[in-house]
């Protein structure tokens, strides 16, 4: 059964997971000011995920009859030179809520919270989607970000990306 302990981290998950909106809107907002419309369609959609993410969250304490409390959102406060300065934020970014979801993990594990475990199952791999799609951006503006040619090119295959629900219903 779930205990205080996990129900906070599961609590501010739904914080966390908007602030990645949040950061993520600030991402597709550099890349507008730029004129590379694709990055910014990428980050817009990324942003969507986000929130989807924060909302799994937000259901499954409700489902679980637990207390919700919707925390203050930070302000997005970096400033970026480059875009590849951005997409290394991106990927750190990843990186820490994968460590955020661990840590979620690990204290469910503890207890004996299999329904909790179950739950993250999900996010657990889709970490390692994010983090896999951040370092393939990350990759690819290496290979082509320094010719305006092949940079159009990138820009507008990620002005290609379209949203699609998440897989997890609960
Ligand atoms: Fe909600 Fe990008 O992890």
């Amino acid at each position: 059964m779930m205990n205080s302990k996990v129900h906070e981290l599961l609590n501010q998950q739904i914080n966390k997971e908007f602030y990645s909106a949040y950061l993520y809107l600030d991402f597709s907002n550099w890349f507008k000011s730029k004129g590379l419309d694709g990055f910014a369609n990428w980050y817009l959609i990324q942003a969507q995920e986000e929130r989807d993410h924060a909302m799994l969250f937000y259901q499954y304490l409700q489902n679980e009859s637990k207390t919700i409390t919707l925390e203050e959102i930070s302000k997005p406060d970096k400033v970026f030179e480059t875009g590849m300065d951005v997409l290394k934020a991106g990927l750190e970014h990843e990186e820490y809520v994968t460590s955020l979801i661990n840590d979620i993990y690990s204290a469910a594990e503890e207890i004996k919270d299999y329904r909790t475990m179950q739950f993250l199952d999900w996010f657990i791999k889709e970490q390692g989607e994010e983090e896999a799609n951040a370092n393939g951006l990350i990759s690819k503006m290496e290979l082509f970000g320094s010719d305006p040619r092949s940079l159009y090119l990138l820009d507008k295959e990620l002005a290609a990306r379209v949203y699609s629900a998440p897989s997890l219903v609960l």
